[in-house]
């Protein structure tokens, strides 16, 4: 019998994958967002795995997560800007991009040769506990294949590595179930490259500062994680959709009626059950192989620009994905 690649959480489970991630490997872990696939950041050997492993480009630039805000500093500048994103969102689903230090001894493969870096407190148990255990940076993309859905659960992450990855620390699913949040902090002010769970409105409340918006999808990869197509399924996306086709997935949301073929991302209109729901049951409609999924109009509102932010990518020609 082959041994499961799933591990559940317990002091022996930590042990081995802080043992691992100081050898150089690769572990999957939780974290409230989407699983994370791991590796030390201080480490380019161990680095250059996650981009193997995922296919990914080297030109995409990885964020690092760290176990507690105050660690921050020693691998990048905080200004007070910053300093109070921090205070209110971390530890969270929530990453700023920060000038590096020098000598901040993290991997050049993790910036992709930009002088900034993306840095994360995330909030998940599991996570946190790995991450104190291994008392160091750890770099990690979402657990999927570059372009596909991020994975949500581990069942998720074992289905996009197979046996390329021996193991993944199973916290269940994750609670938000989008990508963070992702901000770029500079002297121009507060920019958003990526809407998720802290939305435009949390940040500005937090700083009184209104905050630039360039989330705009293209397909010029030097402006990472803004790729066209991403998060896609191998089914072709028909968003805005208010009615199924005969030969068409449903992917509804509120009180569209339960058809065959269809899933809600939630009956009673909840965006963050939505957020929660949705790439799990993109992965489960795009398993039926039907022509398309159609998905009912979200609100794009709060939650709900994140939510239509990856259904968009997820619908984009995929002559671009990467
Ligand atoms: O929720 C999350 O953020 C998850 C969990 C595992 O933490 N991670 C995640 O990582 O979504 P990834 O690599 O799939 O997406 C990170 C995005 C990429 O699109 C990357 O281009 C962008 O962040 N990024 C990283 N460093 C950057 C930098 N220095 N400047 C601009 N964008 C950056
Ligand atoms: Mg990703």
């Amino acid at each position: 019998m082959t041994k499961s690649r799933l591990y559940i959480p317990s002091n022996e489970t930590f042990d081995l994958a802080t043992k691992k991630l100081a050898d150089g490997d690769i572990v999957s872990f939780p974290t409230e967002t989407v699983y994370g696939l791991g590796a030390d950041a201080t480490n380019s050997t161990a680095v250059a795995k996650i981009y193997a492993a995922k296919n990914r480009p080297s030109i995409n630039p990885l964020i690092v997560h760290l176990s507690d805000a105050k660690k921050a500093d020693l691998y990048v500048h905080i200004n007070p800007t910053a300093q109070k994103l921090a205070d209110n969102f971390w530890p969270g689903p929530f990453t700023m991009v920060l000038p590096l230090r020098e000598q901040s001894g993290l991997s050049d493969l993790i910036t992709a040769g930009l002088d900034t870096v993306a840095v994360r407190v995330p909030m998940n148990n599991v996570a946190h506990k790995l991450l104190q255990k291994f008392d160091g940076p750890i770099a990690a993309p979402s657990a999927n294949k570059s372009g596909n859905i991020s994975p949500t659960t581990a069942a998720h992450v074992d289905g996009e590595f197979g046996d390329e990855l021996d193991m993944i620390i199973d916290g269940g699913a994750c609670d938000k179930g989008l990508e963070s949040t992702i901000v770029q902090i500079d002297e121009s002010g507060i920019t958003l490259l990526r809407p998720g769970n802290i939305t435009p409105k949390d940040i500005e409340k937090v700083t009184g500062q209104a905050i630039q918006i360039n989330d705009q999808p293209t397909d010029n990869p030097v402006a990472p994680g803004q790729l066209k197509s991403h998060y896609a399924p191998n089914t072709k996306m028909r968003l805005n959709a208010a009615k199924q086709g005969p030969a068409e997935a449903y992917l509804a949301f509120g009180h569209n009626s339960n058809t065959e073929n269809s899933l809600n991302l939630s009956p009673s209109g909840d965006l963050v059950e939505a957020a929660a729901n949705l790439f799990s049951m993109m992965r489960e409609l795009d398993r039926l192989n039907l022509e398309a999924i159609a998905v009912a109009p979200i609100p794009n509102t709060g939650l709900g620009i994140a939510i239509n932010d990856r259904l968009e990518r997820a619908a984009a020609p995929r002559e671009t994905k990467l």
